[in-house]
């Protein structure tokens, strides 16, 4: 064994000072000496008798860098792992070197623990794994709030792309739903460090919404300082549009029960005042009294009439079902509505698929609908120029048929409320507010459906679908 003299200096073994693993090897890979450190942390003590070899140091599959291109090269850098002698491995990253004296060569090994480092760089691979492919909406922002990253869950729910995003503040989603004070008691909550929770209603890049439940905790740093925040969002949408169905058909069917039972108590009642009202009529010579019985009789009929929708609408098991060509029920409604006064400057087209399977409803019923739908599409012609299509075609799972108007339009929020019983925005004696809940309450009944979409000035449209299955 060689006197490596070079290790000393004349303070001493300076190597041993050293924070880094210091291993001399000779160039048959013989461990010769190693610093305190090393020795320290590998357990390896370079003994002259029984000496040890860096492969015996190395896990076999690391090998290969010190057998193939150590002999060829005069400075090295590498990671590898080195095994301690309680069997345990260490990740390490280094530098080696070759140092000639006269004929003998030495490698010089300059070595520091990289494990704890390789962790953490793990850790944070797998935590930026998991934001970036969980489903659930995740954005990330800096201190002041501008968004640094969004992940896919959130861009898909969102409608923007990451690009769009990034720079931006998390406002632009904002719908408008939610009051000042509510953002800003968000804020004066997180920037405090503590954690949110609360359910937000956003407004998507098409304009739609997309509800979520938001947990936003502050990202703080190693001095406790807030470096920015984290948003995780649950996208719960589907359910909150459920819900607000669900509500709107339980509303409609309480008032629905109420009214129907009110139209029943009130329509004997009126019968009676009906017919004494024609009896006076026929017996009085007094022109006074026949002119307010007149008014009399027309406000009865008036009333008659919304009962007569009342009633209509909680009796439809009375009627029979049958298999039913709903292009034929469009062209009989449409010939009822034409005889009315208001059409004369309205074009109606009609795009019916005469290949339309039959569909299982009671006719009557049906024809009902559509009279209600064609007459609310004339009515917001207002008696101008316009066109009113009807479109009926077969789709996987039903029968749709849509009703196309150029007139007047429904603002949005009024789109919430048209298919609510008396619910108009016609002046008395024009509108019931029934026609809507009527239709939508028999369309139902046969496991269809009514939607509407329209835009003020420009129309609407009304499509009725019903399910194909038991036809
Ligand atoms: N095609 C349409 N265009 C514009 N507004 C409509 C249309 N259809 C329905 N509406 C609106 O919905 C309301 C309710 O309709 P409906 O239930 O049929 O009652 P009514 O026709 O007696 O007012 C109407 O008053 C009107 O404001
Ligand atoms: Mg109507």
């Amino acid at each position: 064994m060689p006197e490596l003299s070079f290790l000393f200096s004349q303070y001493g073994r300076v190597v041993d000072l050293l924070p880094e693993m210091v291993l001399i090897l000779d160039d048959e890979n013989r461990i010769l000496d190693t610093n305190k450190t090393a020795a320290d942390e590998l357990g390896v003590v370079a003994q002259p008798t029984r000496p040890k070899y860096i492969f015996d140091i190395i896990p076999e599959d690391e090998r290969i860098i010190f057998r193939r291109v150590l002999p060829f090269s005069d400075q090295l850098n590498f990671e590898t792992k080195f095994c301690k002698r309680d069997g345990s491995t260490i990740d390490v990253m280094g530098l080696v070197r070759l140092l000639r004296l006269g004929q003998a060569k030495y490698w010089i090994l300059f070595i520091r623990d990289v494990t704890e480092e390789k962790r953490k760089e793990l850790d944070l691979l797998r935590f930026s794994n998991v934001i970036h492919n969980t489903i659930n909406p995740i954005q990330i922002t800096d201190a002041d709030g501008m968004m640094v990253y969004v992940n896919p869950g959130f861009e898909k729910v969102s409608g923007y792309s990451s690009a769009e995003l990034i720079g931006k503040n998390p406002k632009i989603l904002r719908s408008g739903k939610h009051s000042k004070e509510f953002w800003s008691e968000v804020w004066r909550h997180i920037i405090s460090g503590k954690v949110w929770v609360g359910r937000v209603e956003n407004r998507r890049k098409d304009g739609n919404p997309f509800f979520t439940e938001l947990v936003i905790s502050p990202i703080v740093d190693s001095h406790g300082a807030i470096a920015g925040y984290l948003g995780a969002h649950r996208d719960i949408t589907e359910q909150i549009i459920l819900e607000q169905q669900l509500v709107r058909s339980q509303r409609m069917e309480s008032i629905g029960t109420l009214a129907a039972g009110i139209a029943h108590e009130v329509g004997n009642p009126l019968t009676a005042i009906s017919s004494l009202v024609q009896v006076i009529q026929r017996t009085s010579t007094d022109g006074f009294s026949n002119e307010k019985l007149e008014l009399i009789n027309s406000q009865v009929n008036r009333i008659a009439r919304i009962i007569r929708e009342l009633v209509d609408f909680s009796r439809p098991s009375t009627h029979v079902v049958k298999p039913t060509n709903i292009n034929r029920i469009v062209k009989e409604a449409l010939n009822i509505v034409q005889y009315g006064k208001k059409v004369k400057d309205i074009t109606f087209t009609l795009e019916l698929d005469e290949q339309l399977p039959e569909i299982a409803a009671v006719p009557d019923q049906i024809v009902q609908v559509f009279i209600n739908i064609l007459m609310n599409a004339v009515d917001s012609l207002d008696g101008r120029h316009g066109i009113i299509t009807v479109h009926s075609r077969k789709n996987e799972h039903e029968v749709e048929v849509t009703v196309r108007d150029t007139g007047k339009g429904i603002e949005p929020l009024a789109l919430e409320k048209i298919f609510e019983p008396f619910y108009t925005t016609k002046t008395t004696g024009q509108g019931t507010g029934l026609g809507l809940w009527v239709s939508y309450g028999i369309v139902k009944s046969f496991g269809g459906d009514v939607f509407v979409e329209s835009i003020p000035e420009q129309g609407s449209i009304f499509t009725v679908s019903f399910p194909l299955k038991g036809a």
